[in-house]
């Protein structure tokens, strides 16, 4: 069987074409169109921008998409549409959504809506054969991307509850308001990880920020304030200083750490409790180098029997094969009442 799927949930215009067999999908095209540059001068995405940079970019990607699975495979037809209908920003998911009706009713398919949040879960499930999953459930996950910090109960594909959740700044904004107060552009994941790497393995650093909520007896997370604990610093620091490689350097270091120690602590006490048999991790800032290398560590020294999954770092961040991989997990759900399918901005898992 063969996926079309699209994702416009944010900044990424994204159209992929999978092939679906029983344990394994086989990806013959996922062509990504970033916005950054368009986004950077901002220091964030802004909607209107970024909707109508996805009117003008999918129809280019659509070709690009079938093109290049033209050179994978002989066989390109298409089977079903899949595409986000949320969570993510309005005007840019009814850009993807549009689209996918269009398509759909041109070539008379069906639609499968997808939530933006599961796929970034199931992007695990995009692996080299004969890697295959067995005995995982129940598993905590933890999703950290731009918008969403969720820490989730998973008993099945499908079934999931969500434990836990930020109550004002996702991770990822809080990678992406940090670089922004020093200066670094946009998106400030990987520029934070890229600097915090020129100290010294973790050591410590003279500056100390909160780790907001980390003994908290529930699964919620809170980032804003780590966010104005950074404004502060950099404030009460002079010109000379506050520019200086050292204390950004310093800075990015802490602020990275002070993330990781929330995540892990809180998905760590989740696994115990539910005596997850794997933790999962998905979402743009699992692509982050040492937050995935200081899981694997504690998994690995306190819970060796449990199984590690995390994506390849170029399917943490958005892309539209794992939304057409989730597309196969909900092919029941799959509809030619085109109109029906509509956006749900706020969607929950
Ligand atoms: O999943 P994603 O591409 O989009 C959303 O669904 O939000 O996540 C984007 C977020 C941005 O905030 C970006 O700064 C962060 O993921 N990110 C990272 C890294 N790469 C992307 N954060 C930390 N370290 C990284 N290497
Ligand atoms: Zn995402």
């Amino acid at each position: 069987m063969k996926i079309l799927a699209i994702d416009t949930s944010c900044d990424d215009t994204s159209i992929a074409l999978i092939k679906a067999e029983k344990t394994h999908f086989k990806i013959l095209s996922n062509i990504i169109s970033s916005q950054i540059k368009i986004h950077k001068k901002w220091g964030g995405v802004v909607p209107t921008l970024a909707k109508r940079e996805h009117q003008k970019n999918l129809p280019l990607v659509f070709k690009k998409t079938l093109n290049k699975a033209k050179s994978a495979s002989r066989r390109t037809k298409i089977d079903l549409v899949a595409v986000t209908i949320g969570p993510g920003l309005e005007p840019c998911l009814w850009m993807g959504v549009n689209f996918a009706k269009d398509l759909a009713k041109k070539l008379n398919l069906k639609i499968i809506p997808i939530n933006h949040i599961e796929a970034h879960i199931l992007a695990n499930w995009l692996r080299p054969i004969g890697e295959n999953f067995k005995n995982i459930f129940p598993a905590i996950c933890l999703v950290v991307s731009g918008g969403h910090t969720q820490l989730i109960l998973i008993r099945e594909v499908g079934k999931y509850k969500i434990l836990g959740e930020t109550r004002d700044d996702a991770a990822g904004e809080c990678f992406d308001k940090a670089a922004r107060i020093l200066g670094l552009g946009y998106p400030g994941g990987p520029i934070i990880s890229k600097l915090a790497k020129k100290i010294n393995n973790g050591s410590r650093t003279s500056i100390i920020l909160p780790r907001p909520m980390m003994y908290q007896k529930n699964y919620d997370f809170s980032f804003s304030g780590l966010k104005t604990a950074v404004l502060y610093d950099f404030r009460a620091q002079s010109p000379k200083i506050r520019t200086s490689k050292k204390y950004i350097q310093e800075m990015c270091s802490e602020t990275q750490q002070a993330i990781i120690d929330v995540l892990i602590k809180k998905t760590i006490r989740a696994a115990r409790e539910f005596r997850a048999k794997a933790v999962i991790l998905g979402g743009g800032v699992a692509a982050n180098e040492e937050l995935r290398k200081q899981f694997r560590e504690i998994i690995k020294k306190n819970f060796p029997n449990t199984k590690y999954l995390i994506p390849r770092p170029k399917f943490c961040t958005d892309n539209a094969a794992m939304i057409g991989v989730t597309a196969y997990f909900h092919q029941k759900e799959a509809t030619k009442n085109w109109q029906e399918i509509k956006v749900n901005a706020n969607l929950k898992i």
